[in-house]
């Protein structure tokens, strides 16, 4: 069933001028270039090491090694429709800097039809420079093998300019920029946001994106990166996902991040999280960036799978369940 389109805005206007700002050599915020030379710093601090420790060709090869991991859902909002509803989760795929061209993820979506598939942000790999369109064929095939019933959704993340959005709605992909979509089963609706990048743009506008739900929707959010979590919740978002971080790419045994440029509670920076009653996850990215290194810690590929009810409600239905029939028999045998 295609998904009916609840609102309409485009937000390209304070995209452009920010972009325009950031790129500009007398611009006195914190502009992409200065942006670009701490990361060519870093970039080359990460080869070094890498190098001088013996790790370089694992740290590449573990590049391709993709995982599919498979997260349950329990949000007490979400209709009894969408009980079992499925998600496929990418996220920064830096496509144009995927050393097998996308092979590898590949193989996998194909094999995993969906019900809704998502992308959270940096599609590209090198950063926005000057309105530069980086080409994203890698990213072709991949958007074909994807199987969903409800289509492809995008945002836009810290490495994505705005020019290249009409490239990705040709490929299939569905953008919103700081809007919102309903997404239907039978009668039953629930809403699917999206906020443009967060993190280094800064144009997100979540009362925008969210001006047209209703108080008693259930609310799934895409954001480029967790820092705006506290702030979805308090605006009764049920679910948040994002990526940015990539787990920290480079990590210590046990996923210990190195460094994530992301400003934000430490438990919202891989796999599932909550703030209050909201429930998040951060993936910890499909592709790469900076180098073609990863160190204990493996790119993803996602599927959230959706439940009706709280996580609670859920254990407590299973123990029940398994003792149901051992406390019926001892009543039985107490009372007859
Ligand atoms: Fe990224």
């Amino acid at each position: 069933m295609k998904p009916e389109i609840s609102t309409h805005s485009s937000c390209s206007h304070m995209r452009t001028c920010v972009q325009l700002e950031k790129t500009s050599p007398l611009s006195g915020a914190e502009s992409l270039s200065a942006h670009q030379k701490n990361m060519q710093t870093l970039s080359a601090a990460v080869d070094n090491l890498l190098k001088y420790t013996g790790f370089q060709d694992r740290a590449r090869q573990n590049c391709v090694d993709y995982r599919l991991e498979q997260n349950d859902v329990y949000l007490p909002d979400l209709p009894a429709a969408f009980e079992g509803y499925t998600i496929l989760h990418l996220s920064d795929l830096h496509a144009d800097g995927l050393i097998d061209e996308g092979e590898g993820i590949l193989r996998i979506v194909e094999h995993v039809p969906c019900d809704l598939a998502v992308f959270t942000g940096d599609f590209s790999y090198e950063d926005a420079v000057e309105y530069s369109v980086p080409s994203l064929e890698g990213l072709v095939p991949i958007v074909r093998s994807i199987s969903s019933q409800d289509g492809i959704f995008g945002i836009l993340g810290n490495h994505d300019s705005l020019e290249i959005t009409p490239m990705l709605e040709r490929m299939g992909i569905r953008m919103l920029l700081n809007d919102a979509v309903q997404l239907q089963r039978g009668t039953a609706k629930i809403i699917l946001a999206g906020v443009d990048d967060p993190h280094f743009y800064k144009c997100h506008d979540l009362q925008k994106a969210l001006s047209a739900v209703k108080p008693e929707q259930c609310v799934i959010l895409l954001s480029h990166s967790p820092e705006i979590a506290d702030e979805a919740s308090r605006c009764g978002v049920n679910f948040y996902l994002c990526g940015h971080t990539h787990g920290g790419q480079i990590c210590l045994p046990g996923r210990i991040p190195l460094f994530t440029n992301t400003r934000c509670n430490r438990s919202y920076l891989s796999g599932r999280w909550n703030c209050g009653a909201m429930q998040g996850y951060t993936s910890r990215g499909t592709g790469f960036s900076l180098a073609a290194a990863r160190l204990f810690c493996p790119p993803e590929i996602t599927l959230h799978t959706l439940h009706s009810g709280s996580l609670l409600g859920e254990i407590y239905n299973s123990v029940q369940e398994s003792l149901g029939g051992w406390l019926k028999t001892a009543g039985h045998a107490v009372f007859a």
